[in-house]
């Protein structure tokens, strides 16, 4: 029985989010330098992008750039930058006939323009599609996106848009870069190891998490299956005991 043909598919996390790491200590272990690693790492965005598709996941949410890896050196940051661009030019077809969208999320302004450029043009070609969103997390972290929010709502209190009372998990999840996703169910980590980094903070409260010892470039879509597998062989109780879960499904 392949991995696939046991997902039960009536029980998905509607939205996955993955930490592709260890590029780099891949591509080293090889003998190659790190941004091959990030080359060969594209190659597993494309396999996990498909296999979320034809499992029906609503949203994949992939951690691209951080607003931290700017302090990577300028050949590194060119590249992914470089990739990206090529990859969404290469992609796009692909994208309009698996019916796929795509959205970013981070602080785009601070991306090369010709990166903005091409993002634009491939976010407003598949805006209608429905199958699935690729959200890209560019020039993201969770500490700034929590402060622009702060920033937009104490302005809409100062101009008197809203009142501090009404401020709840709905304002706060409506001024996030993901105000259009659904929390995080399942959060993937690969290269062993084992953190945030700074990665949906707010929207992870109540995610499942998975990490796991496979360096980015050799995950693929088996490894993708079994990821989805362990998150169905899980209970989440979201503070409720396995009795009340056990009740509300019957
Ligand atoms: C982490 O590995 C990976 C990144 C910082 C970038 C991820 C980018 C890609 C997979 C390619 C481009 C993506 C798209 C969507 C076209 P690392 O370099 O931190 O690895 P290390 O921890 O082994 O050094």
């Amino acid at each position: 029985m392949s991995l696939k043909s046991k997902i039960n598919t009536k029980f998905l996390p509607k939205h996955v989010a993955i930490i592709m790491d260890g590029n780099g200590r891949w591509a080293k272990k090889q003998g190659f330098k790190r941004v091959f690693g990030h080359k060969k790492g594209v190659e597993a965005v494309r396999q996990t992008l498909e296999a979320a598709t034809e499992l029906g996941i609503e949203t994949l949410t992939l951690f691209a750039f951080s607003t931290e890896n700017w302090n990577r050196p300028k050949f590194e940051i060119d590249t992914l930058m470089n990739l990206l661009v090529s990859s969404l030019k290469k992609e796009i077809k692909t994208f309009q006939k698996n019916n796929v969208k795509l959205q970013t999320i981070g602080n785009i302004e601070m991306l090369p323009k010709k990166a903005q450029r091409e993002l634009k043009e491939s976010i407003e070609l598949t805006k209608n599609n429905t199958k699935i969103i690729l959200n890209l997390a560019l020039n993201y972290g969770a500490r700034e996106e929590i402060i622009n929010a702060t920033k937009i709502i104490s302005k809409k209190i100062v101009n008197n848009d809203l009142k501090i009372e009404e401020i709840d998990e709905n304002i706060i999840n409506s001024h996030l870069y993901t105000f259009n996703l659904p929390n995080v169910d399942f959060l993937i980590r690969t290269s062993g190891e084992k953190r945030i980094s700074n990665f949906l903070l707010w929207q992870i409260a109540y995610a499942e998490l998975y990490f796991t010892d496979v360096l980015w470039p050799d995950f693929n879509k088996e490894e993708f299956y079994e990821a989805i597998l362990n998150y169905q062989s899980r209970e989440r109780r979201f503070g409720k005991t396995s009795e009340q879960i056990e009740n509300s499904n019957k």
